[in-house]
């Protein structure tokens, strides 16, 4: 076989001096995994330096850090033989060879020693297994013992090992086969897919918290329904998030069908992918029918309906937070709000769009009216051309009205224009009902287009009805 050789995937400042303080220790020393798979990709070179050396990486660390200019921080895993540098903006990781498992993640610290090639078969995937030599007689060699190359060059995701090994010692490895499948437009080898299948309830070990590291990777891809349907078809989807497999399916009856809600949410999302890299405004195309299969029912005269489905479905929105352990403090309550509101940009055009309607829009959205007509573009995945042209010419008027009732009424930022200490003081009230109500009914009065949004005329119609309000609550 032809020694391949790639001293130019090497000329960072840093691989001289991993080569120095490794040639001071005497160990032999490589870069291997994401660095080296993007440099053959011709990807953007990786800012993260996985760095395996046949001695330990505690060690080589420490003496790369005294060489290394400028300010470095350092960590180290004593329990797991490996350390972690940061300079400006390269990350890089050290590990010492070894015979077990790899990652450092896994509970079990297995430090055992072993050589380069022990360590590659203990990795993910032979393209992730692909290193190059740091030593001076080799420097720049391609150390490929699993043929990454030619998977790489033919796309393919394998494992170095029998695929339930490889996936035995980290199972989040099958949720990463998907990710880098979509990350990279590579497919899976049919024997590490049928063997996904096979441990697929093997990931229920795995912390929550990566698996969603991994799953909202595919979720930023600017295709996530590539990664989204192979996580589906694995059976995988069901281990963590069975929800979102209970939309696929199609029912019919007396000839009615419905949608398939699984295949539409995907394009729901891969739509508004092309628009946003707000990771939480996909999450609220996601999830955004999640209340239609419990609310699903069929009518003998209009066939089937899902009433309610988006307050069903902004209710599950922090349950299924907290289960999968996404922030809840941030993000839990923006992507609810998405979810209940999402039909109502277009339910308001059945009727005609009135002013006190696209007010409430306005006050309920707040300032994010902008996402929220995204997602309802995004919605819009009917093939009639048609109806889809009728949609976005609704949605077209509801952007208009949006506009000029914004621009007249200020209720974006909707700020109660009479405070609940001026009602108090006014009529002499302590901290009561009444005060609330009031207060309510003004903003009512306003939204309904009774009164302007204007201090004044808010004061004037508090003083109309606020004596009525506090005797109705003698
Ligand atoms: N690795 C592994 N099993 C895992 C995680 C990582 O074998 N569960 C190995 C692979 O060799 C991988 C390397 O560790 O290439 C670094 O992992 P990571 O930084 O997570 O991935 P990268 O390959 O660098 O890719 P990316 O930066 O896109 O995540």
């Amino acid at each position: 076989m032809t020694k391949k050789i790639y001293p130019e995937a090497l000329n960072l400042p840093v691989f001289e001096i991993i080569k120095q303080a490794a040639e001071e220790l005497g160990v032999e020393t490589f870069v291997i995994g994401g660095y080296v798979r993007d440099f053959l990709l011709k990807k953007q070179k990786a800012k993260d330096i996985d760095i395996v050396t046949l001695g330990s990486g505690i060690k080589l660390a420490e003496k790369v850090k005294k060489l290394l200019p400028g300010k470095t921080q350092s960590a180290y895993y004593k329990n797991f033989g490996t350390a972690l540098l940061k300079n400006k903006d390269l990350e890089i990781e050290f590990v010492g060879a070894r015979k077990e498992s790899y990652h450092p993640d896994s509970r079990k610290p297995a430090v055992e020693n072993g050589s380069m090639e022990d360590d590659q078969k203990r990795r993910d995937f032979t393209i992730n297994a692909l290193a190059l030599s740091l030593n001076e007689d080799n420097w720049g060699q391609l150390i490929d013992p699993f043929n990454g190359l030619d998977d790489l060059k033919n796309k393919i995701i394998r494992t170095p090992l029998d695929p339930d090994i490889t996936f035995s010692d980290d199972p989040l490895r099958m949720i990463r086969a998907i990710r880098f499948a979509s990350q990279l437009g590579f497919i899976i080898h049919p024997d590490t897919f049928e063997a996904i299948k096979r441990n697929k309830k093997r990931i229920k070990i795995l912390s929550k918290e990566r698996i969603m590291d991994e799953f909202n990777k595919i979720m930023m891809h600017n295709k996530p329904s590539t990664g989204l349907k192979l996580l589906y078809e694995t059976g995988i989807l069901d281990e963590f998030f069975p929800e979102l497999g209970k939309l696929q399916g199609v029912e019919e009856n007396e000839g009615k069908t419905h949608k398939d809600n699984f295949y539409h949410t995907l394009e729901v999302v891969d739509n508004i992918s092309k628009h946003t890299d707000n990771l939480w405004l996909r999450w609220a195309a996601l999830l955004h029918d999640i209340g239609k299969p419990d609310t699903k029912k069929y009518h003998d005269k209009n066939g089937w309906s899902f009433h309610g489905h988006e307050f069903l479905g902004a209710k599950m929105v922090p349950k299924i937070f907290k289960r999968l352990k996404l922030p809840l403090n941030q993000h839990k309550d923006y992507v609810a709000k998405l979810v209940r509101l999402s039909s109502r940009p277009l339910s308001l055009i059945e009727e005609e769009v009135t002013d006190s309607a696209i007010r409430r829009l306005l006050f309920e959205a707040g300032d994010d009216i902008d996402d929220l007509m995204l997602l309802c573009e995004a919605d819009i995945t009917t093939k009639n051309k048609q109806k889809e042209k009728k949609y976005k010419d609704n949605l077209k008027k509801v952007r208009k009205k949006l506009i000029e009732v914004e621009e007249r009424d200020k209720i974006r930022n909707f700020q109660p224009p009479v405070s609940g200490k001026e009602i108090m003081e006014y009529f002499n009230l302590k901290p009561s009902k009444p005060v609330g109500m009031i207060k309510e009914a003004i903003k009512e009065a306003i939204l309904e287009g009774k009164i302007p949004n204007d201090k004044q005329e808010a004061l004037d119609y508090m003083k109309k009805v606020g004596q009525e309000i506090i005797e109705s609550n003698q």
